[in-house]
């Protein structure tokens, strides 16, 4: 694992930023696991300028997204699709057609699951997962017991995380405690792994993930068998490692090449 910590969210931010728009740059036709939450915001944000700058062409890819909340449509304001149009296809004008979120809305969530995995599957698998990090160490919406080879399916909300998504809605509003989700086995197959946390509220969660045993009680430590995860965070979210100096020594500042071997 490539572990990057920044002295700053900022850095944190546009170095994940970056290292989509390179892809993009390279393989304008790329497919792309994107995550919703607080954390993503900037970072769609920095990819819409990179584009407009004309660092990469931010219309050609295919994209898959992380989970959706069970019982909510397309349209309705708080829904991940909602959130995507609004950060970022829309200002990318990418087509519809080339976007993909599973349907929580959808009459039979298993058979949408199923289809959803088939339809990874069909477009070649995923070239590059953006995650972020639920403060309990889920990824997606798969929560602590998730099993670590899970496929897409619908999974309950624990207490803490329905709690940490209440910000997005407004006062009264029920907030959904069921989302549908790509499995871990499902992100496990995207052919590299982008995870990026800021902030002290993930500082747990990182340090489970990246120094923490493999369980399925902070499932992000999976991450740990993927042959190919870069983790950027900043230094309030590194707080909790015990390796920084190893880490720092090997990229000083988050930098990406100092010369030696990652
Ligand atoms: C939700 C999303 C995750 C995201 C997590 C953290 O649970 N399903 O994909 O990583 O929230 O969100 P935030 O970045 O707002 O802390």
């Amino acid at each position: 694992m490539k572990i990057l910590i920044h002295p700053t969210s900022e850095g944190a931010v546009k170095a994940a930023a970056l290292q989509i728009a390179d892809l993009l740059a390279a393989r304008p036709e790329a497919v792309l696991g994107l995550a919703t939450g607080g954390t993503m915001e900037p970072v769609y944000a920095a990819l819409i300028d990179l584009v407009a700058e004309g660092q990469c062409r931010g219309d050609r890819f295919t994209s898959f997204n992380l989970d959706e909340y069970v019982g909510l449509s397309a349209d309705h304001p708080q829904s991940y699709h909602h959130y995507m149009r609004r950060h970022l296809f829309d200002a990318l004008g990418v087509p519809a057609a080339q976007t993909h979120l599973p349907a929580g809305d959808a009459p039979d969530l298993a058979a949408e699951a199923q289809r959803y995995e088939a339809r990874i599957a069909a477009a070649g698998g995923i070239d590059l997962q953006l995650l972020g990090i639920g403060a309990n160490g889920h990824i997606g919406f798969n929560e602590p017991s998730s099993s670590l080879a899970s496929r897409t399916r619908v999974k309950t909300l624990t207490r803490s995380t329905v709690e940490a998504n209440r910000r997005f809605f407004a006062e009264g509003e029920a907030v959904p405690v069921h989302a549908l989700t790509m499995g871990i086995g499902t992100v496990m197959d995207a052919r590299h792994i982008l995870l990026l946390a800021t902030g002290a509220g993930k500082a747990r969660a990182v340090a489970g993930m990246a120094e923490g045993p493999v369980s399925a009680a902070c499932p992000a430590s999976i991450l740990q068998m993927h042959p190919s995860v870069v983790l950027v965070c900043d230094r309030a979210a590194a707080a909790d490692l015990r390796m920084t100096d190893y880490y720092e020594t090997v990229h000083p500042d988050g930098a990406e090449r100092t010369g030696e071997p990652a």
